[in-house]
């Protein structure tokens, strides 16, 4: 049946890399860069299989490009990057890497409500200029974890992973979802469950964990932010248009909230030049699921993909799993 044809957007970690040379045919990207257009949509010619990154955009002309593409692997948990409905309707398979990223993106998630809350990076680029000249009653103060609200806006499995390390912390933990758990699983979980706006009214950190889809395009914006406190931390390691960064800007401007701690932006690597001045902001260049191992697991996952489809066997990561129908269980 010989080996399938992959072509690979940016290089992986380096198991990976081995795997797929020996059980695949490979063609990749050669450098470090996003793939231009017009490379994206002239290697995925000829291919079995388009083995993406989250800042590739597969939407429909690069899904035409190869009428026979057999899979889309995308090398993240998101793919708000795929045009899913285009490729279903092409009866393309696309399938993400959930799971194994979780309680990684959980720690940078709460690295990040960490950092915000006593101001660990401002602190540290203060000492770095030289200007520090010792100890103050008055330096640095920030805000206590323990016994403060976090508020998780989106509780999947991310959400739950922070949720506990929430709990770890003395926090007492408040969540708002599309559904609502039952009342046994919040109870076995240690969490409650509030109206959307009460979570912004109550908490003093939200975070976001919720998937960017049109519903929850900008679900963050001007009205949310006047609605969380002056003095709470907005967290966001979900996709950076889940918030409308230009309100978010305006709010911190205006303190209506005291902070903000980010792994993620509108227009990716572009961040919106205030944000860049403010201390009172965090900003991390979207790196949430980044640890040596889990970006390992993340790839086994994309090429076990692939070969599943590719030999007929079960695909358990598959988004659209409708379009296909495993020749051998
Ligand atoms: C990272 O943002 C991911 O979706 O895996
Ligand atoms: C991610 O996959 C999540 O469900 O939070």
């Amino acid at each position: 049946m010989g080996k399938p044809k992959v072509f690979l957007t940016r290089e992986l970690p380096p198991q990976a890399m081995e795997r797929l040379r020996n059980e695949t045919e490979l063609e990749m990207n050669q450098e470090d860069r996003v793939l231009t257009r017009h490379e994206l949509l002239e290697g995925v010619k000829g291919k079995d299989a388009l083995l993406c990154q989250l800042t590739d955009q597969v939407d429909k002309e690069v899904l035409s490009a190869n009428p026979r593409l057999k899979i889309v692997a995308n090398y993240a948990v998101g793919y708000n990057n795929i045009d899913v409905e285009a490729a279903t309707a092409m009866g393309v398979p696309v399938s993400n890497t959930p799971g194994v990223l979780t309680e990684t993106s959980a720690d940078l998630a709460f690295a990040l409500l960490m950092a915000g809350a006593r101001r660990v990076v401002e602190g540290d680029k203060y000492l770095r200029t030289g200007a520090w000249s010792g100890w103050g009653p008055l330096q640095f103060l920030g805000m206590d974890i323990h016994g403060t609200v976090l508020g998780i806006i989106g509780l999947g499995r991310i959400g739950t992973a922070m949720a506990k390390r929430g709990k770890g912390f003395g926090m007492k933990v408040k969540y708002w979802n599309r559904t609502r758990l039952s009342e046994t699983e919040e109870s076995r979980l240690g969490l409650s469950y509030l109206a959307f706006d009460e979570l912004l009214k109550t908490a003093d950190f939200v975070s976001l964990h919720v998937a960017y889809t049109d519903e929850t395009h900008h679900l963050i914006g001007e009205k949310e932010l006047k609605t969380m406190k002056p003095s709470a931390l907005l967290i966001n390691t979900a996709r950076g248009a889940v918030v409308d960064e230009a309100a978010l800007v305006n709010a911190l401007e205006a303190g209506e909230i005291w902070g903000a701690a980010l792994d993620v932006y509108e227009k990716e690597p572009q961040v919106h030049p205030k944000l860049l001045e403010m201390d009172n902001v965090v900003l991390l260049p979207h790196m949430a699921s980044a640890s040596k191992a889990t970006r390992t697991k993340m790839a086994m996952i994309a090429i076990d993909t692939i070969l599943a489809v590719w030999n007929g066997t079960e695909a358990p990561y598959l988004i659209n799993s409708d379009v296909y129908t495993p020749k051998r269980p």
